[in-house]
């Protein structure tokens, strides 16, 4: 076959990888890729949200199967662009990719059909959000703009003056665009978040084993909110009757609902679990791969991934079984210092080469680049570095010696991934 993926992280060098493993795939494309996907697969200069471009490419090029990685293009129809050229392509249609594309939506659905999710109300107003947190709130409150924003469009606010200030920001002054045009403010839970991947093909769902993301840039979950510095796989608090709960009352009621309302889900749903002291609540849908979740995902995982995607796209996942190793994986983003606000980029990154043939360890790119025939870090974070071991205690010891053979100036990375591990 040959298998296009679009998107340019660390989530899609870890599916190029994983899919570089099936027998099924013959020649690989990524749009645009990376300087690390590019060990996999052919990179093509065409972005995401091109989406007649890439329908074109394509059909030049007889590709047989698209992955999607990033949530954007989903959230915008490129699944029902492809189909309508008959492309065959794995992800959700935009009638589906709005369980992510609007928080609002996917909040009245949880409602609608008894699914657990924090109490909430929804607003297109400003006045009517500022009227409601001065005579119903209670504190600390969250606020979320609707829409995509790059995974910052929440915030959690202590007081009714931060509050007044986020609405302004997220509905008036439109810090996140048009992701502010409608809101919500919901209930603060408290817990342990776990992030559970499944793959469905609009009746079926499967998922995969549990992970856990460290959002904030500082050591000890403090500093600025990121797109993820680093997660470990499995989460220990993630038990049998956690799972058993969630199968009962999230998993296939979320893939039920969506089908009721006319819109069948095929694709990755990702699944951000709070685990409140009254058991797990949905803090989130997503519509994709969770990055870095993936990258300590599919190093455990045992299936050929393009069978997997296969019987998505065609509706036959009941026949299929996921199959994880009994092992656990650590992944350590390598950041830029500074990120997320300001950093420089360009340096050379030494010390790649030491991933080359070593069971058990890997190093997917986020952001770099080749510059004059060596590899340099070109955004905030650069690298996720894996490890695997056989605990979570291994895996993170391992993780943390890989951290050490990759060197670039301004190299910045959390010392306390998994240390949550410790506690459980
Ligand atoms: P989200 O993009 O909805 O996953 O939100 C980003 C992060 O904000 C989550 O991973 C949580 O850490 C936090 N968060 C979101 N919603 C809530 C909530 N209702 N209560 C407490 N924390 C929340
Ligand atoms: N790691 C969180 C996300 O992918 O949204």
């Amino acid at each position: 076959m040959k298998i296009l993926i679009i998107g340019s992280g660390g989530r899609e060098h870890a599916l190029a990888w994983k899919i570089a493993q099936s027998p099924k795939a013959e020649k690989i494309y990524c749009a645009p890729g990376n300087a690390g996907i590019a060990e996999f697969a052919q990179c093509v200069d065409i972005k995401a949200m091109e989406f007649d471009k890439l329908a074109a490419f394509a059909r030049e090029k007889q590709i047989d199967l698209t992955v999607v990685g990033m949530d954007d293009p989903l959230v915008g129809g490129i699944v029902d662009v492809f189909e309508a050229q008959g492309l065959r392509i794995f992800g959700p249609r935009k009638n589906a990719a709005i369980l992510e594309g609007s928080k609002a939506f996917s909040k009245d659905l949880m409602k609608k059909y008894n699914i657990p999710t924090a109490g909430y109300e929804n607003f297109d107003d400003a006045q009517a959000a500022l009227t409601y947190l001065e005579e119903k709130a209670e504190f600390p409150i969250v606020l979320k703009a609707d829409g995509l924003a790059l995974g910052k469009g929440v915030l959690i606010c202590q007081t009714l003056e931060e509050a007044r200030e986020g609405v302004k920001s997220i509905m008036e002054d439109k810090q996140f665009g048009s992701a502010g045009n409608r809101m919500v403010i919901e209930e603060f839970m408290t817990g342990r978040e776990v992030s559970v991947l499944s793959f469905v093909d609009g009746k079926t769902i499967k998922t995969m084993t549990s992970a856990q993301d460290h959002k904030r840039a500082g050591d000890g979950d403090t500093g600025l909110n990121t797109g993820g510095m680093g997660t470990f796989s499995p989460s220990p608090f993630y038990t049998k009757e956690v799972e058993a709960f969630c199968e009962k009352y999230i998993f296939q009621a979320t893939v039920d609902a969506m089908a009721k309302e006319g819109r069948e889900f095929k694709g990755i749903i990702f699944f951000g679990l709070m685990l409140t002291a009254k058991g797990p609540k949905v803090l989130e849908y997503n519509a994709r791969f969770g990055d870095p979740e993936t990258q300590v995902v599919l190093p455990r995982m045992k299936n050929d991934i393009v069978e997997v995607f296969e019987a998505c796209v065609d509706g036959t996942l009941d026949q299929i079984d996921l199959d994880f190793e009994d092992n656990a994986a650590v992944c350590v983003v390598l950041a830029s210092d500074g990120y997320p606000v300001k950093y420089e980029k360009g340096f050379e990154i030494k010390g790649l080469d030491r991933f080359k043939e070593k069971d058990g360890y890997y190093v997917f790119h986020a952001g770099s680049a080749w510059k004059d025939g060596t590899i340099v870090t070109n955004g905030g974070r650069v690298l996720g570095v894996t490890a695997t071991g056989r605990d979570l205690k291994s895996a993170r010891a391992n993780a943390y010696e890989a951290v050490q053979w990759i060197d670039f100036q301004n190299k910045y990375y959390r010392h306390d991934i998994g240390k949550a591990i410790d506690e459980a």
